[in-house]
């Protein structure tokens, strides 16, 4: 593919990854791009971003259709996680002239990872000029990590804020309205549940920065999948503001794990009750649906119930592995219960209410069980206890209507 022009003076050099089926435990079943921009002026040529290492070769040879690589003046590290920086010292290798920027704290990480690499800072009060274009930056930290920032060259309008606005999207297309907008909004909503679901309060500060710099983005340049123009802009921003003020529906996601059928019995019978109360329900066998999946429902549902027999005295390793994704992203303002049969010894749902505690979420009621084969009077007492927890969520949407994010680890 040939570099794609976005505006009169940046230009898409990025990378394709058709392969990547995993972002660290993100399941990313249509791979991703790390994009990287050429932005061009009268005296001086920038590169804002680089790629993963195995893709430098790919950026270096998309580059040189449009610059010769040893002809930039200067990189812009917007983020040093590895999918954006393992490839620098090879980029700098082309780019045997560039001063290379980052963020305070992105100078000190590509110092630690790069064997004590030296590059300089830029700060919010910097401006650099490549003659009638201007760079503009703007930390924006834990969005997605500590060093992350977004440039800005105001003479095209265009925003370049790496995994901000990001989606993980393989495709021919590089502009959202070519893939559609619909596709694009969902792989948008995607990403932001299972990378940036905590951060919404960072993620709002960074919104407001935009704002106060008196930033008018037209174009939204981000590190993954399509870019945002025309109409699709004013979209992304919305749902991002959306997303970012915790606001939560009356919605809950059920996920089970089930040996013999029982559990599932029982997350059904408690789905259908959910529904009669007027909550909207999704439910998911967790042998069945990816997490990533899973999770963009989980990003504006207020309740979670998590259903598993005992097996071994405990949960299932899929409902193990759920929470302790779950508990990464923080998911703030949910409410949660547990249920699940069990056959010679119970005890699974103790332990999953334990590792709800642990990782910040309420027990709302106790848990549901039965032993082997759910009866009808069992259903009917399953239904009781989905209803009960569907009062839970609405009420709780009544005293909470929405919430903020919290710091999540990288
Ligand atoms: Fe696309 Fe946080 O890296």
């Amino acid at each position: 593919m040939q570099p794609i022009i976005v505006s009169e003076h940046v230009t898409w050099v990025g990378a394709i990854d058709w392969d990547l089926r995993d972002f660290h435990g993100f399941e990313t079943p249509r791979g991703s791009t790390y994009n990287a921009y050429i932005v061009r002026g009268a005296d001086k040529i920038a590169l804002v971003d680089t790629v993963k290492t195995f893709y430098v070769d790919e950026l270096l040879s998309r580059i040189s259709k449009v610059v010769d690589p040893a002809e930039i003046d200067l990189i812009v590290v917007n983020h040093i996680e590895p999918d954006h920086n393992s490839g620098l010292r090879d980029v700098m290798a082309a780019c045997p002239k560039a001063r290379v920027v980052a963020t305070a704290s992105g100078a000190k990480g590509v110092f630690e990872y790069h064997d004590g690499l030296v590059i300089d800072t830029v700060s919010a009060d910097d401006v650099i000029d490549l003659g009638g274009v201007t760079l503009n930056f703007l930390p924006a930290p834990m969005v997605h990590w500590p060093d992350s920032m977004f440039t800005y060259c105001p003479e095209d309008a265009v925003l370049m804020c790496n995994d901000a606005y990001g989606q993980h999207l393989a495709s021919a297309e590089r502009f959202a309205d070519e893939v559609g907008e619909t596709d694009a909004l969902e792989e948008l909503r995607i990403y932001y549940a299972n990378i940036l679901m905590s951060l919404g309060m960072q993620i709002g500060k960074a919104l407001e920065k935009v704002e106060a710099a008196g930033w008018k983005p037209e174009i939204i340049a981000p590190s993954h999948g399509v870019i945002w123009r025309g109409e699709t802009v004013a979209k992304a921003v919305d749902a991002y503001r959306l997303w970012g003020s915790g606001k939560l529906l009356d919605k809950v996601v059920v996920v089970f794990s089930t040996m013999w059928g029982s559990t599932d019995t029982l997350a059904r019978a408690i789905a259908d009750a959910i529904t009669a109360e007027g909550v909207d329900v999704e439910v998911y066998d967790l042998a069945l649906t990816p997490l990533a999946h899973i999770m963009r429902d989980v990003l504006d549902s207020r309740g979670i119930l998590i259903g598993t027999p005992t097996l071994h005295r405990g949960m299932l390793y899929r409902v193990a592995g759920f929470l302790q994704y779950l508990g990464a992203l923080k998911a703030p303002g949910r409410i949660a219960a547990s249920f699940g049969s069990y056959g010679w010894s119970s005890g699974a749902t103790k332990e999953v209410d334990d590792r709800l505690t642990a990782i910040g979420i309420p027990v709302a009621q106790d848990p549901f069980t039965q032993k082997f084969r759910p009866t009808e009077a069992e259903l009917e007492a399953a239904r009781a206890w989905g209803a009960e927890f569907a009062s839970k969520v609405k009420a709780a949407g009544v005293e909470q209507p929405a919430v903020e994010g919290q710091p999540a680890q990288a």
